[in-house]
Formats: structure tokens, sequence, C-alpha cells
């Protein structure tokens, strides 16, 4: 006993010294950038520093330097980094920046100077770098483009200009652009737009230009008449018929015309889009506006590939909508169907991705809504709802070719075998959080021979059915974490049995008290184990040795004492998480804890795998424990020497007893 406490003590007196450690180490972090990467990367953020502090080595490329003091910025600011290539300057109390600031810089590519009351930037102020590519001046207060010094700016690919005072998009004839690929005036006060305006931007091909937030009153007709942008987004815009007048003979591969749900936009009606005719745009996005029913509404879209429709309140789309056949992708979240159908999929013949999120209103899965969209790869329901009675054979009619299905936080449902006859190519199955009922036997996913990913995650399934997944053969990704098993005990004819090429396995939060041995024996190709969460202790442990090579999570477990036995199939694990477990730190358990400081290399979260026991040691990270549990030669001589006289003691004392009796009779 002597000899542990003496551990303890060597531990409390490394434990107190590591404390002042840290305590000096807290003081000089108050003064010192956050290295990142050695010798690459800084990290500076908020620490009032008022220059660029000397322990920045002079290799530094990318520098996080916002929230600190430099009112200045002259040549010598950043004179010694000259490898930068990154440089964050948000919020700096910059007003001046002078001739030649980034002189030294040669990679220099980004400057980002948000938030800085720019009171003087020099004409020279950038030259220095030779390609700068990425120049952020949101929030500086500008109030004409002319500002902006147009030396060495020839090979700006992104110019971010939001939230400043402008009140015109027309770039100086001057303004070097031909390189520019992103422009962004968010949120600005421009309110009108001419021809003059986009003719300043046509150097620039394949723009994105972002006017999003500015309440724009009018652009002149046809005033992007034949120019191409790669995407122009008009964010918040009150009509949208300003905007489509002026885009007429435009080509632009997206255009964003959804609104902020706080405004009270003019009911779209089939007349504010006819504009669309005369342009040709391939993505489209509309969210958040109110429509005007009626069957021509999208005559106008035979052109698009992609429709947002998110929270545009619909109940049905119309029946009758004709010629959408090149229509690839339509998004419909957050709308008020009460039934599937209500979408008239058949209008969207070549629909490869449609989403369903999000749906206001219970959504009946109706029969056979979607079977006319032959072509279909992807179907998103998740977080709508969703109810059906059976599922999903007549409800998936036709998806011959779907791979992937989201059903993620719907209703209950009831899956019959083979639910998924309909639709043999799945790749991805996610229910996560819809409770499902299945019957005993055949499975439910009994054809999926090609799905990967499963994800059955708190869905309280029938786990003691050894058959559930039967027919996966090419599952390699399983979720079952916060099913619950019988008794808390992973059986070793579990259900696991039938899908012998997972990858990876969660079984977190799955109230698990025992593994029996074997529990895993099939699953010699798991890389992934998660049993975070459960109630494991060290008995058990022994189900890992049928796999090699495996990042074992044991997170968050009542894992104490690990037996001497189990650390070879310990060893032959690739990574090990036993945070937050209350490991057993005294003798008992020496052979482990031996065992984890030569394995740190294994371990993940060292500093959260801590002693739970004994009391003294609780919350000490095992790698700052010393124990010494063996005794010395000598220490056990002289156990044994008092050993002896005890026994000796006890003879001559027995003796005496037993004469004095006899002499009393
Ligand atoms: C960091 O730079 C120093 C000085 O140039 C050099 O000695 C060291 O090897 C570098 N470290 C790494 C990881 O590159
Ligand atoms: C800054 O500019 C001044 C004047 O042009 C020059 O003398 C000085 O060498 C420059 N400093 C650095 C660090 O380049
Ligand atoms: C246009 O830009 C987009 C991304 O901004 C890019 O994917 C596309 O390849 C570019 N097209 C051309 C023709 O440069
Ligand atoms: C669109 O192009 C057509 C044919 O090139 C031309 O007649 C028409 O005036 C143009 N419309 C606008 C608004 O520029
Ligand atoms: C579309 O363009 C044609 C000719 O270029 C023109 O006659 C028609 O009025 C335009 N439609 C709209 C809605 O601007
Ligand atoms: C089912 O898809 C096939 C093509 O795969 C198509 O010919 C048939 O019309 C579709 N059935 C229904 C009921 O739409
Ligand atoms: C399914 O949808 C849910 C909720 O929208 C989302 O969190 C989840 O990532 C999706 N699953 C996959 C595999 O993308
Ligand atoms: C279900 O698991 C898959 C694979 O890990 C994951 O991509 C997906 O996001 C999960 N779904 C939810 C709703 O978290
Ligand atoms: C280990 O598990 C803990 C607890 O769940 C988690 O926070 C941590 O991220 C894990 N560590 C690694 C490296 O995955």
């Amino acid at each position: 006993m002597t000899f542990v406490m003496a551990g303890y003590m060597s531990s409390c007196l490394l434990l107190t010294s590591l404390l002042t450690l840290q305590y000096i180490g807290a003081i000089s972090a108050t003064q010192m950038c956050t290295e990142v990467t050695v010798n690459l990367t800084y990290n500076c953020e908020s620490l009032r520093l008022e220059e660029i502090p000397e322990s920045l080595p002079a290799t530094t490329k990318f520098l996080e330097f916002s929230f600190n003091f430099l009112p200045d910025l002259q040549n010598s600011t950043f004179g010694r980094l000259r490898d930068l290539v990154y440089l964050d300057l948000t919020r700096c109390e910059i007003n001046w920046v002078h001739e030649d600031a980034f002189e030294n810089n040669k990679d220099l590519s980004t400057i980002i100077l948000t938030g800085n009351p720019l009171i003087f930037v020099a004409d020279t102020a950038f030259e220095g770098p030779r390609a700068l590519k990425h120049l952020t001046l949101t929030q500086t207060g500008i109030t004409s483009v002319t500002f902006i010094p147009m030396q060495n700016l020839g090979n700006l690919e992104t110019l971010h200009l939001g939230s400043n005072h402008l009140s015109s998009i027309q770039l100086p004839s001057t303004f070097p652009a031909h390189n520019l690929k992103v422009l962004d005036f968010e949120w600005n006060a421009i309110h009108h737009i001419t021809k003059k305006d986009i003719v300043s931007l046509r150097q620039a091909s394949n723009l994105s230009l972002n006017l999003k937030g500015n309440n724009i009153l009018d652009i002149e007709n046809g005033a992007f008449h034949s120019t191409a942008f790669q995407s122009l987004n008009f964010g918040g815009i009150f009509d949208i018929s300003i905007v489509l007048k002026g885009l007429q003979n435009s080509t632009t591969q997206t255009l964003w015309l959804g609104s902020f749900q706080d405004i009270g936009n003019p009911q779209i009606s089939s007349d504010m889009l006819e504009g669309m005719c005369n342009m040709s745009v391939e993505v489209l996005n509309l969210q958040s506006h109110h429509f005007l029913m009626s069957n021509t509404i999208f005559q106008c879209f035979t052109r698009l590939q992609e429709l947002d429709l998110t929270q545009t309140h619909w109940n049905s789309l119309p029946s009758g909508i004709e010629g959408m056949n090149q229509l690839k992708k339509l998004v419909l979240n957050q709308n008020l169907f009460d039934n599937l159908c209500q979408i008239s999929a058949a209008s969207f013949p070549s629909l490869t991705h449609l989403y369903v999120k999000g749906n206001i209103h219970k959504l009946d899965f109706g029969t056979g809504c979607l079977e006319k969209l032959k072509n279909l790869l992807h179907l998103d329901l998740s977080n709508s709802k969703v109810a059906s009675d059976t599922c999903c054979n007549v409800q998936l009619r036709n998806l011959s070719l779907l791979q992937y299905l989201n059903l993620s936080y719907n209703e209950p449902q009831t899956l019959e075998s083979e639910a998924f006859r309909e639709c043999p190519q799945l790749e991805l199955l996610d229910f996560a959080s819809t409770h499902l009922h299945t019957h005993a036997s055949p499975s439910p996913f009994q054809n999926l021979h090609v799905l990967q990913v499963l994800n059955l995650s708190n869905c309280l399934v029938d786990t003691s059915n050894p058959q559930l997944l039967e027919g996966l053969q090419g599952l390699q990704h399983l979720d079952l974490d916060g099913n619950s098993f019988h008794s808390g005990i992973l059986t070793k004819d579990n259900l696991l049995h039938t899908v012998d090429n997972l990858q990876v396995l969660v079984l977190s939060s799955c109230g698990l008290t025992a593994l029996e041995h074997q529990a895993f024996g099939n699953l010699g190709k798991l890389r992934y184990l998660d049993l975070q969460h459960n109630s494991l202790t060290g008995s058990g442990l022994d189900a890992f040795s049928d796999l090699k090579e495996t990042h074992l999570n044991l997170a968050a477990n009542s894992i104490r004492i690990i037996p001497p036995n189990l650390l070879p199939v310990f060893s032959q694990q690739r990574i090990i998480n036993l945070s937050h477990n209350p490991i057993d730190c005294s003798c008992s358990n020496i052979h482990f804890l031996n065992w984890y400081k030569e394995n740190l290399h294994k371990i993940s979260d060292p500093e959260e795998t801590t002693c739970g026991d004994p009391p003294a040691l609780n919350g000490v990270k095992l790698t700052n424990v010393t124990l010494s549990c063996a005794f010395s030669t000598v220490g056990i001589f002289f156990l044994v020497i008092f050993f002896l006289m005890g026994i000796t003691f006890l003879i001559i004392l027995i003796r005496r007893y037993v004469i004095r009796k006899y002499e009393n009779i």
C-alpha cells in the first residue's frame, strides 16, 4: 500500500509542475500568434497588436491578422514577410494605405481589408505583388469604384465591394477587368443600371456579378443585350419584371431572383415572367416569392435545366405545364403540398434530381406520383412529414435508376418485405430519425445489392431480427446510432452477420453493456467502428480480436480496467479513442497504463483520456500518471521476514494459551 501511495505522491508532484508550466504558457499566449502550420500559417486574430510580431518567421505565407490595430499601412509594415500569399486584415482600423505598402510581398495573391474605414489608398498601394488575384474591400466606406487604385490589378479575379455606399456599377474604362471572374456589389445603394454600365464590364468574360440586396428600381431595356454571364444575383429584388426587361437577349448560366422572407413582394404572374422567353438561362432561383396559379406560369421556362422554387407557397403545381422537357433538377423545398402527386411530376419528365425537403404540411407519399420520372437518380424527401400506409414499392414505382433516397426525419413508416423492388440501383438510403416497422422476413432491403450507405440511426428498428439486413452484400457504411439491442448485448449471431463488406459501422448510443465473443466475427473489412456513448466495461472487449487496423471509437463508455490479455488486440488496431471513460489508474491496471504510454501514436484525444479512479487521480490525463507498482527485492525480503515473525509470534501466543488452559484443568 505504501508503495502505491508513493506512486500517487509522485504523480501529484508531476501534476503541480505541469500546472505551473501551463500557467506560464497562458501568459505568453496573449501576446503570441497561433501556429497553424509550422513556418507557413499563423493566426494572430484579436490580439490588439500594433505591428507584425517579431516572432512570426519570414517564411510565413498565410496570415490571419484580423481585429488588431494598424491605422497606417507602410512599406515597412509587412516588409519582412516576403513570402506572404494570403493576408487577412479584417477590422484593423486601417485608415491609410500608403505608397507601395506591399512592395516586398511579390507572391501576395489575396488581401482582405473588410471593415476598415479607409480614408486614403495611394495610387501605388497595390504595387509589388506579381499577381494579386483576390481583393476584398467589403465595408470600407467606399462611395465610388474610382476610389480603388487601378495600378497593378491586371490579374484580379475577384473583387468584393459589398456593404459600401456605391451607387453605380460602372467600372472606369481604364479598369483592368479582363481577368475578373467575381464582382460583388451586394448591399450597396445601386438603384439604376444602364447600358453603359454593362458595357464597362464587357472585357470580363464569364463574370459572376452579385447585386443582391440593392434596391434596383430600373434597368435600361436590353441593358444586358448580348452579354454572357456565369451568374447574376438580384436577390431581394422587389419586382422581377424590371430585371427581366433589362436582361433581354442576354445569356446567363445562373440567374438568382430569389427574395428574402420579410419583404411583401408582388405576386408573380405569367406576364411578369414573359421576359424569360427572350434570354438564355440554365439555372433559375425564385425562392420565397408568391405566384399567381396558372397553367401558363412556366411557359417561358422551357430551356431551363434547374429550377429552385424553395418556399414559394405552393399547395400544388398546375397540372397543365408543358414543354419543360429539359429540366434536370427541381427544388420544391418548404412548400405546402398535402400529397406528393400535387407536384405534377409528369410535367418534368427528364428530372434527375428532385428535392421536396421541409414540406410544411403532412405529405402523403401517394401512389406512383413519380412514375413518369424514369431518369430520376436523386430523391430527397427529408424532413417533410412524409406519411404512407406501407412503404415503398407503390410509391417508388418505375424509379428503376434511383441511386439516392433520403427519407430522414419523417413520420413512422411500415416497410414491406423487399420494399425497394422498384429501385434496385439504390446506392444510398437515409432513414435517420424516421421510425421503422419491418416485417420479420424476408428483409425489406432484400434486393439492394449495390447499396453502399444505409442510415438507420434513431429508427427504432428491430435489431433482434437477424435477417433484417439480408441481401445487402455491397453495404459499406451502416449507421445504427440510437437503436437499442435486447438486454444491451450484441450477440454473436446478431444482424450484422449478413453484411460482411462493411467498412464503417456506427453503434453509438445503442445502450450496449456487453459484446459477445465473435460479435464482429465476419467484419474483417471494418475500418471504423463507433461505439461511443454506450455502457461497455473492460470485459467482453475481446470481441475486437476479429478486427485489424480498425479505428475503434470507445469514447464515453464505462471502461475502467483493460485486462492484459486484451492488449495485443488493441495493438493490432489503427486508432483507439478511449476518452471520457473512468479509467482505473491504480496498480490493478498497470499493464494497460504502460501499454498506453508506449502506444500513444494510436490514441486519439489523449487530452480527454483521463483517470476516473482512484479519487486522488480523478481527471488526471493518463499520459501524466506515473505509478510504481513493482515491489523491490529488499521490500519483498522484509515483507517475508515480517510475515514469518508474525506467524512465529502467533504460534507462541497460541501455545501459551493452550498450555494455560490445560494447566487450569
Ligand atoms: C522552419 O524554419 C526554420 C528556419 O528557417 C527551419 O530551421 C525549420 O526546419 C523549419 N521547419 C519546418 C517544419 O519546415
Ligand atoms: C520604404 O520606402 C522608403 C522610401 O521609398 C525606402 O527608403 C525604404 O527602403 C522602404 N522600406 C522597405 C522596407 O522597403
Ligand atoms: C466560367 O466560370 C465557371 C465558374 O465560375 C467555370 O466552372 C467555367 O468553367 C467557366 N467557363 C468558361 C468558359 O470559362
Ligand atoms: C434582341 O435581339 C433581337 C435580334 O437580335 C433584336 O431585334 C432586339 O431588338 C433585341 N432586343 C433588345 C431588347 O435588345
Ligand atoms: C422577345 O423578342 C422579340 C423579338 O426579338 C420581341 O418581338 C418580343 O416582344 C420580345 N418579348 C419580350 C417579352 O420582350
Ligand atoms: C415506366 O418507365 C418506362 C420506361 O422506363 C416508361 O416507358 C413507362 O411509361 C413508365 N410507366 C409509367 C406508368 O409511367
Ligand atoms: C438527408 O437529409 C438530412 C436532412 O435534410 C440531411 O441532414 C442528411 O445529410 C441527408 N443525407 C445525406 C446522405 O445526404
Ligand atoms: C446518415 O448517414 C450518412 C452517412 O454517414 C450521412 O451522410 C447522413 O448525413 C446521415 N443522415 C443524417 C440525417 O444525419
Ligand atoms: C474521441 O471521442 C470524443 C468523444 O466523443 C470526441 O469528442 C473526439 O472528437 C474523438 N476524437 C477523435 C480524434 O475523433
